[in-house]
């Protein structure tokens, strides 16, 4: 067993974790203060989001030394404590590796633009204009052309992000190798591993419009797994929005030498409407949400692993998402983490979600701090969108909506900061905060600690077959784990209104394991649901 397939991964968006010295902006040192409430959680590694060296164009993933820490977030020296202090509490810091694109302040792309003949011209994508234009119509993730044009040699440097962020050209093999030296950088120094942001991009083949999955992606892959990964106990998480199951075992499959598991987003984007942008909203289908889960639950056998999340940095908080986060905003947290942690594969919470953060309501636009929620705003506006319907957009998926501070207690500015936070906090941080939650034992927070300990406790949950019940039903979410003659039972109500279900050769006996409900027995003929009901139980045989 590696140590990451039952592990508990916590992502720290560091901007708004927790501020040391008073400029508003959360800071390693910060991240470092707060170690001890994360061991008490029980995780066992942080997914850093970016620290490095930045000019913030998109909060740190436009990175422009990878060797160099910003100094909003501290120094060197704060880095190293923060992993000593966290091997301490055996807790590994898994760093974000941005390595499709740098900031256009890299110095890479700053030597790359002074000429065409210049060494790290084509460690980026250049393309001479067509008719006096872009040489396609590629678009940016963030809005308009993925071109820009470079007036001083002429020619277009393509961006899939913002026009700070120009993509890096594997093809080139000194900068590959410049990028694995970078990264044996951070391993020598201990680090637990990397999430690889939007790694799927790497291969593109911009001429074609191809740019997720292109034919070499999985050699660079390999080729970096080689020069950097081989030999170490670390895990590694690939960003990659376009995995299937099938793409996934390409690259989590151990005998193929490239990644630890990928974030797939299948379950997250079922509530857009197909083949239209993130913003364009459409109710969300359980039965169809159940089995887009369930397919990744039974892909892997021996040949992959999974990543399990609601959320993270770039999207809405799960309980405002999927749950109730007025009437049953505790009952919901609970139910989608029981939901979650009991499935294979490893959990990752981001930060806040283990004390129930709720999205936040903005009213204008000069709210927001996020590139992608801003550029579409004008565009939209522009397109004739009302003003109510984009701000209705971005409430329900805007990235603000994570990156609000971390609430630790009831204090000014949630104890946050002791300035003033770049980005606002929740006025609901008075009643929503850690020293609540720890004090509460019925507090969301205590569930998270029960449920990464059941996972160390109970080997079918690391390892058990998955099979999905009552597969038909809208509003509940049934499924088993079998392990070894082992059984456990998980039942959650996706809804505010009481649910009934009935279910078939159920354990007579059994043990309840969690529950958000209090519940110490079950009648499997006639299971009576409370709004966002979840519970698990424990049977020693399979019947
Ligand atoms: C994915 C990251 O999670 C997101 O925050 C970022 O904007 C893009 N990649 C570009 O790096």
């Amino acid at each position: 067993m590696k140590w990451w397939q039952n592990a508990v991964v916590y992502q720290v968006y560091p901007r708004s974790f927790q501020d040391s010295n008073g400029d508003g902006i959360g800071d390693i040192p910060g991240i470092t203060s707060r170690l001890d409430y994360l061991e008490e959680l029980g995780i066992d590694a942080i997914w850093l989001s970016p620290v490095y060296a930045s000019p913030n164009d998109d909060n740190g993933y436009d990175i422009s030394d990878y060797q160099a820490i910003h100094p909003e977030f501290g120094t060197m020296e704060d880095m190293d404590e923060l992993i000593a202090e966290g091997e301490k509490r055996g807790i590994r810091i898994v760093m974000d590796l941005v390595v499709n694109h740098t900031s256009d302040e890299h110095n890479w792309f700053v030597e790359a633009r002074k000429s065409k003949d210049n060494a790290y011209r084509d460690y980026y994508i250049w393309r001479d204009p067509v008719d006096g234009q872009a040489p396609n119509d590629l678009t940016s993730a963030f809005n308009g052309s993925a071109w820009t044009f470079d007036e001083d040699s002429g020619q277009y440097y393509l961006h899939l992000f913002s026009r700070k962020q120009p993509d890096l050209n594997w093809e080139n093999e000194r900068m590959r190798q410049d990028v694995y030296k970078m990264m044996n950088f951070w391993l020598d120094k201990g680090v637990g591993g990397f999430r690889l942001d939007v790694i799927d991009l790497i291969g593109k083949l911009p001429d074609e419009k191809l740019t997720a999955n292109g034919p070499k992606l999985h050699d660079y892959l390999k080729e970096m797994h080689e020069h950097t990964l081989k030999g170490r106990d670390v895990m590694t998480v690939g960003e990659t929005w376009s995995a299937t199951p099938d793409s996934a075992k390409l690259y989590s499959d151990p005998a193929r030498n490239e990644l630890s598991m990928v974030f797939q987003f299948e379950h997250m984007m079922l509530d857009e409407q197909p083949g239209k942008t993130k913003w364009d909203l459409k109710e969300l289908d359980l039965v169809e949400w159940k089995q887009a889960l369930s397919k990744w639950q039974v892909a892997f056998k021996e040949d992959g692993w999974n990543s399990l999340f609601w959320n993270n940095h770039d999207t809405p908080r799960v309980v405002s998402r999927w749950g109730n986060d007025d009437t049953y905003r505790i009952e919901s947290a609970k139910c989608f983490a029981i939901l979650l942690h009991l499935m294979k594969g490893t959990p990752y919470i981001y930060q806040g979600e283990e004390i129930g953060m709720t999205n936040r309501i903005i009213t204008s636009i000069d709210e927001v701090d996020d590139i992608e929620s801003r550029n579409m705003y004008h565009e939209r506006l522009e397109q004739g969108y009302s003003k109510e319907e984009i701000l209705h957009a971005i409430n329900v998926k805007g990235r603000d909506n994570a990156r609000t501070p971390v609430q630790w207690d009831s204090s000014e500015h949630a104890g946050f900061t002791t300035g003033k936070p770049w980005l606002a906090v929740q006025p609901n941080y008075t009643s929503i905060n850690v020293e609540q939650a720890l004090s509460d034992k019925e507090s969301v927070f205590h569930t998270y600690k029960q449920l990464i300990q059941l996972r160390k406790d109970h080997p079918a949950i690391v390892w058990g077959d998955y099979i999905l019940l009552l597969p038909d039903n809208p509003n509940v979410f049934a499924y088993e784990r079998q392990y070894q003659g082992e059984k456990w039972v998980v039942l959650a109500s996706i809804s505010d209104e009481k649910q009934k279900v009935s279910l078939d050769d159920m354990p007579t006996e059994y043990e309840v394991m969690v529950t958000n409900y209090n519940r110490s027995a079950v009648d499997w003929n006639s299971v009576d649901l409370n709004p966002y009901e979840a519970f698990a139980v424990r049977a020693g045989e399979i019947n």
